[in-house]
C-alpha cells in the first residue's frame, strides 16, 4: 500500500479539490454549497487522503442517528485507484463511529456501479435492501451496511 498520503479531517481549503474530485469520479451532479454545509455541520466524518501536493481523495460520513453513521460519498481520484487510499479513507471513518459509539455504518450505491459494490463487500459490508428511484435520474439504489 501507498502510505505517502495522510489521512486527516477536511479543512476548509480542501473544499474546492473536494468538489472537483466528487465531480470527476460521482455520477451526481453536486451543489457546490453542499460541501461548504456539511463541512459546517459534520466535519467528524469528512476526511481527505492527502499527500502533501494535492488531495487523492475524500469520504464524507454523517450520523444518521446516534447508533448509525451514513456515508454520503466516497471517491478517489481515478489515477490513484487500487493503491488502498478508498480502503484507509473508510477505516478511518470506521474508527470515527466507533469513538462515538455508534453500532454501524450504511450507505447506498448505484445498481450497476459494480466497482463500488465489490469495495464495499471487501470492506465487509452486505447489501440489505434496495431504493427505487434513489437518484436524481431515477436509478436504483443497493442499500448496504456494516456492523461494527
Ligand atoms: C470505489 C472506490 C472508492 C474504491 O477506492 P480504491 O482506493 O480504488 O479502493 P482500494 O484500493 O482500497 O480497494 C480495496 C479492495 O476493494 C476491491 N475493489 C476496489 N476497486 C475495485 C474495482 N474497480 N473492481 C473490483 N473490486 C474493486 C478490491 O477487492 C480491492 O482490493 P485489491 O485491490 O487488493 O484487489 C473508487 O474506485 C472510487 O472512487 N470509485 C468512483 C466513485 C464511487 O463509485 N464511489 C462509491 C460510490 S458510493
Amino acid at each position: 500500500m501507498d502510505a505517502e498520503y495522510e489521512i486527516r479531517r477536511v479543512e476548509a481549503s480542501d473544499l474546492i479539490q473536494v468538489a472537483s474530485i466528487a465531480s470527476a469520479e460521482l455520477r451526481e451532479e453536486y451543489d457546490s454549497k453542499l460541501f461548504s454545509h456539511f463541512y459546517e455541520g459534520f466535519r467528524g466524518g469528512f476526511l481527505v487522503a492527502d499527500d502533501g501536493e494535492r488531495l487523492r481523495g475524500f469520504i464524507l460520513g454523517v450520523p444518521m442517528d446516534n447508533a448509525t453513521l451514513r456515508i454520503l460519498m466516497l471517491a478517489v481520484r481515478g489515477e490513484f485507484s487500487r493503491m488502498g487510499i478508498g480502503t484507509s479513507l473508510l477505516e478511518a471513518c470506521k474508527q470515527y463511529a466507533r469513538l462515538r459509539g455508534m453500532r454501524s455504518i450504511v450507505l447506498e450505491v448505484r445498481e450497476g456501479n459494480s466497482p463500488a459494490a465489490q469495495f464495499y463487500t471487501s470492506s465487509g459490508f452486505l447489501g440489505v435492501g434496495v431504493l427505487e428511484g434513489f437518484y436524481n435520474d431515477g436509478g436504483q439504489a443497493l442499500v448496504m451496511k456494516h456492523h461494527l
